[in-house]
């Protein structure tokens, strides 16, 4: 089990003064006070950060990448503003995803919209605002693209997304590369659509793609992809004479939630993706292309912390339970994929116990640590669960009749309301009740 010291040393912005947890020297109490819990609590200077960590990793690689984050991992508006500003671009999957990067100030050009099973109004949100690029992930969905664009006077630039048959991720439920997935076409598949493509007037095939799962830790995996994904780029040159000037490996580089791992610096990433590619696109005779990542997690789990009040501590036969006021419908990560989260308790005492901690919402999955080692813990303290940025709030549910929870972000020294707390007006807003009901 990971001593406090372990957990702060990763999360350089923790700090404990007079045995309580402070962030960037904020007092969470205060916090929690001010504005209730449970709480998203972003540190916004830590996702620029990030964003610029990555940024300068391939300018060092002399690579040129587009950083299109995913915002599916975390879409408030002010943190898609904050990388739009930064000169992110951005990877979304549907018709609003593209009006949220066109609100939060991306370039039409830095969107990509990626997915398997694309809706009629989502295709023709990306055709109306001409963007990047779309991703298909079929024959037909090619088809209906070149139809909609040539109604519309359009080219869209599109690439291919292939299931390379390589899957990988923390868990089952967040690998997406195998054959038994429902993503992307198969290799021979993808070089005739490429060859097809290029002879429809209205688009574009410019980059293959793949993305084959979520928190990867394993360089090795992520250079297995590239290099597949420039090899059949150049099979796609040789059989056709057909360039490929874009690879897009979407996102999936996986952060240190344990203790005990290591965080990837990004820049082993950038040098790994960009001398693999470059060497194959050499050997073919072809000249360096683009990169595309689709980053989510990496940019933005570390950046939050999700800040939860005890509602009670009791026992039952052997286990001491912590019952928080945070459930599953605000973050559903540990339900859902059994992930592992640090839990910090705001103040710490010199007593430690072990224990098991739960959520409010009736389902025996509304838990979100299991025979974990704190600090003594005891009604109303207040406890942290960290590295809660990705696939928190983007997550969160109204189940059991729950408000989905308020974030603030503390940005330069000053702290900001991002979101407001679900109001019992918000959760009923779009009902409609029968008539003489
Ligand atoms: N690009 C595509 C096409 C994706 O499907 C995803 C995530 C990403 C990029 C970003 O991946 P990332 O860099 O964040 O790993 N809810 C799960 C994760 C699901 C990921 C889905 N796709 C979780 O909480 O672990």
């Amino acid at each position: 089990m990971a001593g406090l010291d372990e957990v702060l040393k990763k999360h350089p912005n923790l700090q404990i003064l007079n045995n309580e947890l402070l962030i960037r020297g904020f007092s969470l109490f205060k916090i929690a006070e001010e504005y209730g819990t449970p709480l998203y609590v972003v540190d916004g200077n830590l996702i620029v950060e990030r964003y610029k960590e990555m940024r300068d990793a391939f300018l060092s690689e002399n690579c040129n990448a587009l950083i299109a984050y995913a915002y599916k991992a975390n879409s408030l508006l002010a943190i898609t503003k904050l990388l739009a500003k930064e000169g992110a671009g951005a990877t979304v999957v549907s018709a609003y995803g593209i009006k949220l990067a066109l609100l939060s100030g991306v370039e039409n050009s830095k969107i990509v919209l990626v997915g398997p099973s694309k809706s009629y109004s989502d295709l023709t949100e990306a055709i109306k605002n001409n963007i990047g690029l779309i991703n298909i992930e079929s024959e037909q969905e090619l088809v209906e693209i070149n139809q909609i664009a040539e109604k519309m006077g359009n080219r869209m630039n599109i690439g291919i997304r292939v299931n390379l048959g390589l899957s990988a991720g923390a868990h089952p439920k967040i690998r997406t590369g195998g054959r038994k997935h429902k993503f992307g076409v198969d290799e021979k598949t993808a070089i005739k659509l490429y060859k097809y493509a290029s002879k429809m007037k209205g688009v574009k095939p410019i980059a293959l793609h793949a993305h084959i799962g979520s928190q990867i830790t394993d360089l090795k995996v992520f250079q297995l992809e590239a290099q597949r994904l420039a090899l059949l780029s150049s099979t796609i040159y040789k059989k056709h004479k057909l360039d490929v000037p874009v690879l897009d490996l979407g996102g999936g580089l996986g952060i240190p939630y344990t203790s005990n791992e290591e965080r990837i610096p990004y820049k082993e990433f950038a040098k790994i993706v960009c001398k693999t590619i470059n060497e194959v696109y050499e050997n073919a005779g072809l000249q360096k292309p683009m990169i595309i990542v689709e980053p989510g997690r990496y940019l933005v789990a570390d950046s939050t912390l999700l800040l939860m009040k005890v509602n009670y501590v009791k026992r039952i036969g052997r286990k001491t339970w912590i019952l928080v006021d945070a459930g599953m419908n605000d973050f559903i990560r540990t339900a859902m994929y059994n992930a592992y989260h640090e839990i910090v308790p705001i103040i710490i005492r010199d007593k430690k116990e072990v224990y098991n901690i739960g959520g409010p919402v009736c389902e025996s999955s509304d838990v979100f640590a299991t025979n974990r080692e704190l600090s003594e813990v005891k009604k109303d303290d207040l406890l942290a669960l960290l590295d809660a940025g990705a696939y928190g709030i983007s997550m969160s549910s109204t189940y059991n009749i729950r408000s989905r929870p308020a974030v603030v972000m503390l940005f330069n020294n000053k702290l900001y309301l991002i979101r407001e707390r679900d109001t019992f007006e918000d959760i009923i807003k779009n009902d409609k009740t029968l008539p003489n009901s």
